[in-house]
């Protein structure tokens, strides 16, 4: 008990200068949560609830977090969506890709006989614990979760980058390439630059309002599929279908080619062909 005073006093301290985004919360974990009640929802419609809300459905890392996620669980009428997949009993990956290194299944570990999704529990007997369910079932609320905001100075970009409705710093070249091409460019431009990344709707809005503003049509943006499945090249974590993800229906299509090219009109994403010349934005990350 007195760790976790201490553990208070501690997060108190450092958490001094942030704040949550609007609508959230902050928990003592240093996190922002949202409950979102009636929200409908099987996992995905979740997830992307929880996306238009700038956050992600919860992920649980240790024995603090779950008690935290189970106490705003208890607002909700019915047992709610965490952000785990399971393909396997013993194989489950958080929806940013992570590894589960924590879990307090209510069987000791994920059961797929049941379903590859996972809810927290808040009847009595079972409060806390997580039990597996297919991904369709319908549940009534939503809790998100998402990193508070640093009340940061203004961030710089370097020259000849502008910052992004979404604070990030972009640059629009005025011509076409192909996509490695496009990608080594980004990278001779500034130290940390890449093809631009895309991990949420603001992020989405912000690359498509650069795009728009460059007079572009159609952009690549840096994912592309490889061996391992779809992979951003900035290194940002992607794990299809659960990432956030943004594409037309009836994509992504392979067959067309192993890069993808926002439709700067629409904000959409499709697939396209990597040695198709084609616009693109860099994004640089600090
Ligand atoms: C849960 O409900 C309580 C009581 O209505 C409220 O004070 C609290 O803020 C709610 N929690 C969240 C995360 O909304
Ligand atoms: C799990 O990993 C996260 C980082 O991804 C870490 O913060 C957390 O402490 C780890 N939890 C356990 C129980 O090892
Ligand atoms: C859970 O909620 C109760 C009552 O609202 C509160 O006293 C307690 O500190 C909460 N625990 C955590 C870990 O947030
Ligand atoms: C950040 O820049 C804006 C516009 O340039 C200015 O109005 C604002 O005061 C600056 N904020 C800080 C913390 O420097
Ligand atoms: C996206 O941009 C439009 C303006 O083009 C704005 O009205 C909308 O609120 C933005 N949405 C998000 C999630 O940032
Ligand atoms: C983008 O989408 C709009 C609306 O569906 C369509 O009219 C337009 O042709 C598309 N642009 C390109 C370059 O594919």
């Amino acid at each position: 008990m007195l760790k976790f005073v201490l553990l208070l006093i501690y997060l108190n301290l450092v958490l001094g200068d942030i704040e949550c985004p609007p609508n959230y919360l902050l928990f003592e974990d240093g996190l922002c949560y949202q409950f979102l009640s009636e929200a409908a929802v099987h996992k995905i419609p979740g997830q992307h609830k929880c996306e238009s809300e700038g956050g992600n459905l919860p992920k649980i890392s240790g024995i603090l977090q779950n008690a935290i996620v189970t106490n705003i669980s208890l607002n909700a009428t019915d047992v709610t969506w965490l952000g785990l997949t399971c393909s396997r009993d013993d194989t489950c990956i958080w929806d940013d890709g992570t590894k589960m290194n924590y879990s307090n299944f209510d069987s000791g570990l994920a059961d797929v006989s049941q379903g590859n999704c996972v809810f927290i529990n808040i009847l009595p007997a079972k409060r806390g614990k997580w039990s597996s369910a297919d991904c369709a079932s319908d549940l009534k609320d939503v809790i998100c979760q998402t990193n508070q905001k640093s009340l940061q100075p203004n961030i710089t970009c370097p020259d000849t980058y502008i910052k992004g409705s979404d604070d990030r710093c972009y640059l629009s070249p005025n011509f076409k390439l192909e996509f490695n091409n496009a990608e080594n460019l980004c990278s001779e431009t500034a130290s940390n630059s890449h093809l631009t990344s895309i991990s949420s709707r603001e992020e989405n809005n912000a690359t498509q309002l650069i795009s728009q503003a460059a007079h572009f049509t159609d952009i690549f943006i840096g994912l592309e599929a490889g061996s391992k499945g779809y992979v951003w090249i900035d290194g940002t974590q992607f794990n299809y279908p659960y990432s956030y993800s943004n594409f037309e229906d009836g994509q992504p299509n392979i067959k067309v080619g192993n890069c993808v090219a926002m439709n700067v009109t629409t904000g959409k994403w499709k697939s396209i062909c990597c040695n198709q010349k084609t616009s693109f934005v860099c994004l640089q990350k600090c």
